[in-house]
């Protein structure tokens, strides 16, 4: 496995593999890698010959007062797991490297970057689109890999990527859960045990809505208003967003179909997690 820091020495490196005729499957993340990412490595093992995996803090996704400086990072451990999952090419730029002094050129997606977390987080989206058109230039990728937990990230990204004719495929795989249910986020390891207990409400607050919509409830404030009464009654809990919204378009939907997904933000303390679900059961 080799560790590359340049990008231009990354996208020579791509580009030699592209004529030797190899296809290149990419995972990017901002490291801590944990089960989730492990599942989409494996995905791209399956999908490619080289598969490139990017860790990269991206400090223009983080708005003030967020945790960029904080957030978790052991770029040791990740090469050890990288490796075990078949990493080929682990690409590791530094801020300096990917914005150098002078840097000027940002991606914006309209519309559904501006609801849900585009609303609350004012400049992230811009700093994701950014960032990973800049790594798809840098690697090259045929295929690239996220998960489905970041939900409206992955709509955006195939927004733009259709938008911008790039020619990679998108690819979105399920969210990973512990065993009781909590979504896998390297987030989590802010949460003391009490508050990891009470962040459980969110994927019980899925399952629950689920549960109403499989026994034929499908109107969307009724369903909204209980999940938000469930969240609030958890003493660290503090909704930020609950939102049905069509999984395509991420408009607010008033009855329930079968495109509709539940989309939750929440903070737990100081932490804020995300997680979604779709509403009707596939056949
Ligand atoms: O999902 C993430 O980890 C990040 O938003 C991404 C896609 C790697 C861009 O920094």
């Amino acid at each position: 496995m080799d560790i590359i820091n340049q990008p231009l020495q990354m996208q020579q490196r791509a580009l030699a593999e592209k004529r030797a005729g190899r296809t290149i499957s990419f995972v990017p993340t901002m490291g801590y890698l944990h089960a989730g990412h492990l599942s989409l490595l494996e995905e791209g093992r399956r999908r490619g010959d080289v598969l490139v995996l990017s860790i990269f803090v991206n400090p223009t996704q983080f708005g003030q007062g967020e945790d960029f400086e904080d957030y978790p990072r052991d770029l040791e451990r990740d090469q050890a797991l990288a490796a075990q999952a078949g990493v080929d090419i682990i690409f590791a730029p530094g801020a300096r490297e990917m914005y150098p002094s002078g840097y000027a050129t940002y991606v914006d997606v309209e519309g559904i970057t501006e609801t849900l977390c585009g609303a609350s987080r004012p400049g992230h989206f811009r700093g994701v689109t950014t960032v990973v058109t800049k790594l798809f230039t840098i690697v090259q990728p045929d295929v690239a890999i996220f998960g489905e937990k970041d939900f409206q990230q992955l709509a955006v990204i195939r927004r733009m990527t259709a938008d911008l004719n790039l020619p990679v495929k998108i690819v979105g795989m399920p969210i990973y859960r512990e065993v009781d249910g909590l979504a896998m986020s390297s987030r989590n390891v802010y949460l003391t045990p009490d508050q990891r207990r009470q962040a459980l409400v969110l994927s019980q607050s899925l399952h629950e809505a689920r549960t109403m919509v499989a026994s034929g409830h499908n109107d969307a404030a009724m369903i909204i208003r209980q999940v938000q009464i469930r969240i609030s009654a958890q003493p660290d809990a503090r909704v930020d967003y609950v939102r049905i919204c069509h999984c395509l378009t991420l408009e607010d939907q008033s009855v329930v179909d079968e495109n509709s997904v539940l989309l939750l933000a929440v903070f737990v303390g100081q932490t804020r997690l995300i997680d979604n679900a779709v509403l009707v059961a596939a056949q």
